[in-house]
């Protein structure tokens, strides 16, 4: 299963101060010596933490390839024909949102959709689309003729998060819902078993699946073991560890998990 380190919370730290360092870009050597398959950024909008040099440099010198998130918008999607990126993950963005919080909602964004990943595909950046689980969502995908989709696996993050918090070792999420254990297990349950029929619908109709948000050292074993999901990008857990451990070993501990 291949490995996206989603090195955005680097220059999270770098904007805190707003001075120049930590540096993204230097991370890259290093989630390459520890065995990531690609470098995940996100331009956002409002540019809170990966800023245009930023990606203009790390696409120029990363030797992995460059997924690059980025919102619908015509000027970013300009900036990221530009760019050139190996792949464009198209995603939701909410000005006030801490983080991307759901998945695209493709209805009545077909034509603004199309239009851009039609733009991308001519500069030959391949496109993904960061959806939820459902099965509209995927035939939309499927429609708008994309070589990726993304799950958003919040949710799951947050279920496992809500069934183990007690056991203390669930950094995701916060739980808001007090249900008791069972109802918790069987939500569980139907999440994975969505996901994983979702992740076979996908591959049948030629979709590349791709899964990732929530995802940590605790939670991601179970979404590993769905074979049709060809890839996990994964930020905040990776560079929160790496706080202690160290980007390269962060990486490589999450690299063992993800052994099929
Ligand atoms: N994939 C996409 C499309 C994302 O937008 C993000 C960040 O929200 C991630 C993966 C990584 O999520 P996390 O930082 O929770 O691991």
């Amino acid at each position: 299963m291949k490995l996206g380190v989603n090195i955005d919370h680097i220059a999270v730290l770098r904007e805190a101060r707003q001075v120049n360092d930590p540096n993204p870009l230097d991370a890259l050597p290093i989630c390459k010596l520890a065995g990531a398959d690609q470098i995940t950024i996100h331009l956002r909008e409002d540019r809170r933490h990966i800023r245009d040099h930023d990606a203009k440099n790390i696409i120029a010198h990363s030797s992995l390839p460059i997924n690059l998130e980025c919102a619908v918008a015509p000027e970013i999607i300009d900036i990221v024909t530009r760019l050139k990126p190996h792949r464009a993950t198209i995603v939701p963005e909410k000005r006030e949102e801490v983080t991307t919080e759901g998945g695209l909602s493709v209805t009545g964004k077909q034509k603004s959709l199309k239009k851009a990943i039609e733009q991308l595909q001519k500069h030959e950046i391949e496109v993904s689309l960061f959806i939820d689980p459902t099965f509209e969502s995927i035939e939309a995908a499927h429609s708008l003729g994309v070589e990726w989709i993304e799950f958003h696996t919040g949710k799951y993050a947050n279920i496992y998060a809500m069934l183990y918090s007690n056991l203390g070792n669930t950094p995701y999420a916060i739980p808001t819902l007090d249900l008791p254990r069972a109802e918790l297990a069987k939500m569980l349950h139907d999440e994975l078993k969505t996901l994983r029929c979702l992740s076979g619908d996908a591959a049948e109709m030629g979709l590349r699946v791709a899964a990732g948000h929530g995802l940590n050292y605790q939670n991601v074993q179970e979404i590993v073991a769905i074979e049709m999901i060809e890839e996990l990008n994964i930020g905040q857990s990776i560079i929160a560890r790496s706080i202690y451990t160290g980007l390269e070993q962060a990486i490589a501990d999450m690299r063992a998990l993800l052994i099929r």
